[in-house]
């Protein structure tokens, strides 16, 4: 059974397939397209508030020809402690595939290991793969150029993350650029620099140091091709807040860290973002912003995604 649970579930052919793929995806869109999922019933069972990620699943998985079903997981008896390998048995029996979004990211690979279908990760308290692909992808749209290879794009680029370096984005923008051939740079406060798990995950991948970490936010963006951030308060953190954003105050993207990336750097940021606290409206207002293409490529680069699985299993 194959899974998309991290960006190194597919190799570096498929994602040149995936993006291929996607860039298609996107130019048919409004017209007949692929039906790969005709007849078929994807269950997104979802632990944690979503915008993107369920709208783009549950459009992505309709135009695809499939029906998309949207379980909170309070709804069902998951919510009560029924098990998580008695629920992937029960669904696997029903679904062709699950879009799973939960905090522990073993929780996914336990249902992964119970079922029989593939099993999407769409966010954990450790990664969050569909986004970096597709922020990846929007990245090589402008790179390549028409028709040009879109991986191929990415070789040697730089991406500096700034802010919660210890977060689920910041992991798998690690792993991201890693796998994507590009250099990755992240600077956050004392206390929140790239953990254990990301380190051991990154050594059994072959990447193993794979990443620079400094303290200071315009070292990290000293010839970045992509300025990254993410929320300081990721969902499950609420508690922190405060604290949270006393220490991240330093790694805000103002206009002036922005301008110390290359010329013609872009501004990336998953959504939903905090205006004045990881980033400024001026970043988000100037012309090299390109968080509405990312949300948009959601869109396709997940129905690629979920199209390459299916075509796998
Ligand atoms: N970027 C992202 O995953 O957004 P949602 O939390 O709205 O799905
Ligand atoms: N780090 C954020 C990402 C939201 C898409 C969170 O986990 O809440």
């Amino acid at each position: 059974m194959k899974h998309f649970l991290k960006e190194t579930d597919f190799t570096r052919q498929q994602v040149s397939e995936v993006f291929a793929l996607a860039r298609e995806l996107k130019a048919q869109r409004g017209r007949k397209t692929s039906q790969v999922l005709a007849q078929q019933t994807w269950a997104m069972i979802f632990s944690k508030s979503s915008t993107r990620t369920r709208v783009s699943f549950e459009v992505g998985i309709h135009e695809l020809g499939g029906n998309p079903l949207f379980l909170n997981k309070n709804d069902i008896q998951l919510g009560r402690g029924e098990t998580i390998e008695d629920t992937a048995k029960v669904l696997s029996r029903f679904v062709h595939g699950l879009v799973v979004r939960t905090y522990e990211h073993s929780e996914l690979e336990r249902l992964a290991a119970a079922g029989s279908v593939p099993v999407i990760n769409a966010l954990t308290d450790f990664l969050h793969p569909c986004q970096i692909y597709t922020d990846a992808f929007t990245a090589a749209e402008r790179w390549a150029g028409a028709g040009g290879d879109l991986l191929a794009s990415l070789q040697g680029r730089k991406i500096a993350f700034l802010g919660d370096t210890a977060c689920n984005m910041a992991n798998s923008w690690i792993l991201g650029a890693n796998h994507f051939g590009m250099k990755i740079s992240l600077s956050g406060p004392e206390g929140y620099a790239p953990g254990a798990e990301i380190d051991a995950l990154l050594s059994q991948e072959g990447f193993a140091g794979g990443y620079h970490f400094t303290h200071d936010p315009f070292e990290a963006v000293k010839d970045a091709d992509i300025v990254y951030t993410d929320v300081w308060v990721s969902m499950g953190k609420e508690e922190e807040s405060k604290e949270r954003i006393r220490l991240m105050a330093p790694y805000s993207v103002t206009g002036k860290v922005f301008a110390a990336a290359k010329p013609d750097a872009l501004f990336m940021h998953c959504l939903p973002a905090h205006e004045g606290e990881e980033v400024t409206q001026e970043v988000l207002d100037h012309p090299r912003c390109v968080i509405f293409d990312e949300a948009e490529n959601r869109l396709h680069v997940q129905k690629a995604i979920v199209a390459t699985l299916v075509a796998r299993s």
